[in-house]
C-alpha cells in the first residue's frame, strides 16, 4: 500500500510516517518545508531504517500535484499539511483559509481526477468551540471559535459534501486533542519556531532554562485546581490512530468522524508537576490573567474510535513528559 502523506515533515506527520513505514506501508511525503525541515527524512531513516521518497511542494501548487499524482499510485492520502497557530490565523485569516481550505481542495480535485478516493484528514477538537458538556462525543454542535476552527471546519464540510456526492469516497475525519510528546528515540518531536504558545514545549524549554518560567494562564477557572483542563495525547498513540483508520476504511467504506484522545483531562498544574517528575527539573511558574479566546475545560469521549477503529491510547502523561524531555534534550546535541 502506498500513501502520500501531505505535510509529511511535520510534527504529527514524521510520527506517523515513522508507523507507516513500521507496518510495511510505501510513504511519499510532499512538504512545502514552511513549518519543518528537510532534515526530519534523515531522522526518520534512522529510526524506520528507510527513507521515505520526499518531494517539496505546496499542495496548493496545482502542476505539482498533478504530477505527484501522475508519477505514483496512491492507495489513500493522509493530509495534514496546513496552518495551525490560532492567534496567527485571527491576524492573517485570508493567509489561513487559502492555505489550508484552498490547498485542501487543490488536493482532493487532484484525488478525484487521479481515480484516489481514500483521505484520512487532520481536524481537531477546535472544531467543537466551547461544550456544553464533557465528554465531548462526535454529534456534539460544531461551533469553533475562532478562525483555525473554522479553516478545519470547512474542510470538514467539503469533505461530508464530497461523500454525500460521491459515494466511493473513503473518509477519515480525525478530531485530534491536545498531541504532545516525542518518538522515545529523541530523533523526532515537535519544533515550534521562536517562543512556543502551547504548554508543552514552553514547560520543556523552562525546564531546559530556555526560557525562565512559564505564565499559567488562569488559576479562577471552575477546575479542580483553577488551571485550564485539556486531554493531551502522545503522538506516537495519535499516529497509530491513522493507521487504525485506514485499515478500517480499506474494509468499509463511508465517512468515518472520529475524536482521538484519550479521555483524561489534565490542569496545567498537572502537567506542570508530571514535567519535573520526568526531567527532575523544577518548573517555576506564575499564574496569570486567562489567556482570551481560552476554554476552561475539555476532553474527549474516546469510545466511537474503540470501537470502530479498535483504537485507543495507551501512554499516560508521565510517557508524554519524559518523551518530549528526551527530545527537548536532544535538540542541540549532535546526532
Ligand atoms: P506542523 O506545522 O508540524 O506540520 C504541518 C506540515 O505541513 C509542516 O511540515 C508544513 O511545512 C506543512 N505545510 C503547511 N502548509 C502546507 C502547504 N500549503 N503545502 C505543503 N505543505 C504544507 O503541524 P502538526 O502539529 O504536525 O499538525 C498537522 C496537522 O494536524 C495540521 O493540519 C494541524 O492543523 C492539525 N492539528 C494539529 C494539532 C496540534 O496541536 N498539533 C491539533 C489538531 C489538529
Ligand atoms: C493548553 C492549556 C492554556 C500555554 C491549541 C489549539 C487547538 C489545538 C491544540 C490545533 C490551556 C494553558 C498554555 C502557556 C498556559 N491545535 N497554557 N501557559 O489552547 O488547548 O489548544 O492546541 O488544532 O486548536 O487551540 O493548547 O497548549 O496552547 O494550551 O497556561 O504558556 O495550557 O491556557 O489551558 P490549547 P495549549
Amino acid at each position: 500500500m502506498k500513501i502520500l502523506v501531505t505535510g509529511g515533515t511535520g510534527y504529527i506527520g514524521s510520527h506517523t510516517v515513522v508507523e507507516l513505514l513500521a507496518a510495511g506501508y510505501e510513504a511519499v511525503i510532499v512538504d512545502n518545508l514552511c513549518n519543518s525541515k528537510a532534515d526530519v527524512l534523515n531522522r526518520i531513516e534512522r529510526i524506520a531504517g528507510h527513507r521515505p521518497d520526499f518531494i517539496q511542494a505546496d499542495v496548493r501548487d496545482r502542476a505539482a500535484m498533478r504530477d505527484l499524482f501522475k508519477a505514483h499510485r496512491f492507495d489513500a492520502v493522509i493530509h495534514f499539511a496546513g496552518l495551525k497557530a490560532v492567534g496567527e490565523a485571527e491576524a492573517q485569516p485570508l493567509r489561513y483559509y487559502d492555505n489550508n481550505v484552498t490547498g485542501s481542495l487543490v488536493l482532493f480535485e487532484t484525488m478525484m481526477d487521479a481515480g484516489v478516493k481514500t483521505v484520512v484528514f487532520s481536524s481537531s477538537a477546535t472544531v467543537y468551540g466551547e461544550p456544553a458538556s464533557n465528554p465531548i462525543r462526535e454529534d456534539f454542535p460544531l461551533a469553533p471559535a475562532n478562525t483555525y476552527g473554522r479553516t478545519k471546519l470547512m474542510i470538514e464540510d467539503m469533505l461530508r459534501d464530497l461523500h454525500r456526492s460521491d459515494s466511493d469516497w473513503r473518509i477519515g475525519l480525525l478530531r485530534y486533542f491536545n498531541p504532545v510528546g516525542a518518538h522515545d528515540s529523541g530523533l523526532i518531536g515537535e519544533d515550534p519556531n521562536g517562543v512556543p504558545n502551547n504548554l508543552m514545549p514552553y514547560i520543556a524549554q523552562v525546564a531546559a532554562g530556555r526560557l525562565p518560567q512559564l505564565t499559567v494562564y488562569g488559576g479562577d477557572y471552575a477546575t479542580p485546581d483553577g488551571t485550564g483542563v485539556r486531554d493531551y495525547i502522545h503522538v506516537m498513540d495519535l499516529a497509530l490512530g491513522h493507521l487504525a483508520v485506514l485499515r478500517h476504511l480499506a474494509c468499509t467504506p463511508g465517512l468515518a468522524t472520529v475524536n482521538l484522545g484519550t479521555g483524561q483531562g489534565h490542569s496545567v498544574l498537572e502537567m506542570v508537576h508530571a514535567f519535573e517528575r520526568a526531567s527532575g527539573r523544577a518548573i517555576p511558574y506564575q499564574i496569570a490573567e486567562r489567556r482570551p479566546g481560552d476554554i476552561a475545560a475539555y476532553y474527549a469521549d474516546p469510545g466511537l474510535a474503540e470501537r470502530l477503529l479498535g483504537w485507543k491510547a495507551a501512554r499516560g502523561i508521565a510517557e508524554m513528559c519524559a518523551d518530549t524531555w528526551k527530545w527537548q534534550m536532544n535538540q542541540h546535541s549532535d546526532y
